[in-house]
């Protein structure tokens, strides 16, 4: 997720922007860039890659001055090059703006600019701002021209501002995206985190949606996007620089977890309009799913993680789209001479977009003559090249190995483009199309009360903490909650075996390892097979396992038959994966937090497998 700094005060701006924007790196990047103001004017700097090579640029040219903004960006409109990186300039070059967030009404603006007049260098979203800036203070002093800008942005921003008009004060807002004011002894910085900041000063202001604030070396003065005085006391920080990383949590994996609301609204920003009822997609995506035909075959291809996400595809698309899928194993799809021809869509799912084998397992395909769609999370990565369409998930940057965030919204796209498909084609429409379109609406809200439950999770994953072996089960759409809950503990806890199964198979074998007091998370949510699902507890009660149920709220009935009860909110069956993977997530982290485990590095395993 993007970067954003901005620095008033009589330090050497371009290092003291530099070196805030390194203590951001957490937060992942793939360009770089400053703009700094000085008796010249503004002077803009860019490179791809590291800040080492920004770093290097700014060795090579020098810029002074003592007010400046710098940005590091993750890619979400418009490939990581240094055209598209930020800082974004208006025609005149006179002012210059850095953006983290996604701004959803850019196309509209942007068509609206072209006609005024302006010239667009980059693909981004992002620079139509500063566009619309110029275009408002052609009437306005900056200031206003500032808030009417923002009064015109849907989506998500934090933005900062620099203009050579007003060589003491920038301006900056937020929406949706974070943004912090620190306030030092002589000096003013404009943040995405604390920890950018907090080697120069632990004052704090936090910003709240629909504020700007102009800064000067004194300090912030915000107010309303109609310009009404808002009064906020800086805040003093007391944690050090290692937690302020993690934004306060103890591990980067607790912190991603906690981040899945905000993951899967941006997974949902642009696509999906319930006001509407409507699902869409970009136009290169939507040409592609126009393509497919009518007896198209959909092989979904992943590993790990993205793999249980692809399983959970498999039982959207079959039921709504009536649509054959097959899922595999990149690694096996790779090696087994698959059939495949123009009329087979390969969907690629990963996260890092580098995954050795689906990136081999693509080219396969793409030589045979399959098409290609991709699910992904990082903008401009291998596999995402190597695509025919890429619907990407908008998660933001995970850098705890266990994925969560990334996999919660790859089901998310996988119901988007369930819901696409399947409104396209006729097998929704009415008041069930309007059902799961509010529904799919409302999965960020659900998410947020699943992880209400957080400390009744950490109590029962104490009391299960000391087992060494654990079964998942579930059934339907839950099948892969229980592979995906059993990898998360066995990923992030190596001390512990954990498998996970279709509850059904349990009677054809690993029932016979059941004994007294061995754990098997079931999810039993609401759902057409839950009877079922609760025969299949019973079996294991009956060998006395012990079983920590994941129930729908309100579901009464089911207390007699758990060990341990978990509730999520209720949804409809289609989206269940998505809530009850949080219990399941949450479980993991805190069996193996109770284990004294290394869980945002375990041992053996890597964020990105790029090698077979
Ligand atoms: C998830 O917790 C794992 N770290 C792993 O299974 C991962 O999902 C797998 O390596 C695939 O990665 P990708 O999504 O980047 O392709």
């Amino acid at each position: 997720m993007c970067g954003i700094v901005g620095y008033v005060g009589s330090a050497p701006v371009s290092e003291t922007i530099l070196d805030a924007l390194s203590r951001l790196e957490y937060r992942g990047y793939d360009s770089a860039g400053i703009a700094i103001l000085n008796s010249k004017g503004l002077e803009v700097r860019k490179r791809t890659g590291k800040l080492k090579a920004l770093a290097e640029a700014l060795q090579q040219e020098p810029v002074e001055g003592h007010i400046g903004i710098g940005h590091t960006r993750w890619a979400t409109h418009g490939e990581p090059t240094e055209v598209n990186a930020h800082p974004h300039t208006d025609c005149t070059g006179t002012l210059a703006i850095v953006h983290n967030g996604i701004i959803e009404n850019y196309a509209e603006l942007k068509e609206r600019l072209l006609a005024q007049g302006h010239t667009f260098r980059s693909q981004t979203d992002t620079e139509i701002f500063a566009h619309l800036v110029e275009e408002f203070l052609k009437a306005h002093p900056i200031d206003a021209a500032f808030r009417l800008a923002l009064k015109e942005l849907k989506g998500s921003y934090a933005v900062v501002l620099v203009s050579a008009r007003e060589p003491h004060r920038l301006f900056g807002a937020r929406n949706a995206s974070p943004l912090i004011v620190g306030v030092g002894k002589g000096e003013t910085f404009f943040a995405s985190d604390v920890p950018a900041i907090l080697e120069r000063t632990r004052s704090v202001v936090y910003l709240n949606d629909h504020e700007a604030v102009e800064l000067t070396v004194d300090g912030p003065r915000l107010t309303t996007l109609e310009g009404k005085p808002i009064r906020r006391q800086p805040t003093k920080i007391e944690w050090n620089l290692a937690a302020a990383r993690k934004g306060g949590f103890p591990h980067f994996m607790l912190k991603e977890i906690h981040e899945q609301p905000a993951a899967i609204e941006q997974t949902l920003m642009n696509r999906l309009d319930p006001a509407k009822a409507r699902v869409t997609f970009d136009r290169k995506t939507k040409a592609f799913l126009d393509t497919l035909h009518a007896n198209e075959r959909v092989i979904i291809i992943a590993c790990g993680t993205a793999y249980h996400a692809g399983v959970v595809g498999e039982y959207m698309l079959e039921e709504f789209v009536r649509i054959p899928v097959d899922v595999d194993l990149a690694s096996e799809f790779r090696y087994r001479d698959p059939m495949l021809d123009r009329r087979t869509t390969v969907i690629a799912i990963t996260q890092s977009g580098e995954t050795a084998d689906t990136l081999a397992g693509v080219r396969l395909a793409k030589e045979h003559g399959a098409k290609i769609l991709t699910i992904c999370n990082v903008m401009g990565s291998s596999i995402a090249r190597a695509s025919d369409a890429v619907i990407y998930t908008h998660a933001g940057p995970e850098i705890a190995v266990a994925s969560t965030k990334a996999y919660t919204s790859q089901v998310t796209a996988l119901a988007l483009l369930t819901l696409y498909l399947a409104k396209k084609r006729g097998h929704l429409s009415g008041a069930p199309w309007r059902r799961l379109v509010e529904g799919l609406a409302n999965v960020p809200r659900l998410i947020e009360q699943a992880l209400q439950a957080e400390p009744e999770i950490k109590a029962i994953a104490a009391k299960y903490a000391a087992a060494r072996n654990f079964y998942y089960l579930g059934r339907r759409y839950n099948v892969p909650t229980a592979l995906e809950g059993a990898l998360k503990l066995k990923e992030i806890c190596p001390l512990i075996h954990a498998e996970g199964y279709a509850a059904g198979e349990m009677k054809h074998g690993p029932i016979s390892l059941i004994r007294d007091g061995w754990p098997v998370v079931v999810i039993a949510t609401h759902s057409s097979v839950y009877d079922k699902v609760v025969s299949n507890i019973e079996e294991v009660r009956a060998r006395k396992g012990h079983c920590i149920v994941i129930a729908s709220e309100g579901d009464h009935a089911i207390k007699r038959h758990a060990n341990s009860l978990i509730t999520v909110p209720k949804t409809e069956e289609i989206f269940s994966p998505i809530i009850a993977a949080i219990p399941s997530q949450l479980f993991a982290y805190y069996v193996a937090d109770a284990n004294g485990c290394d869980i945002d590095q375990p041992p053996n395993l890597a964020k990105s497998v790029t090698v077979e």
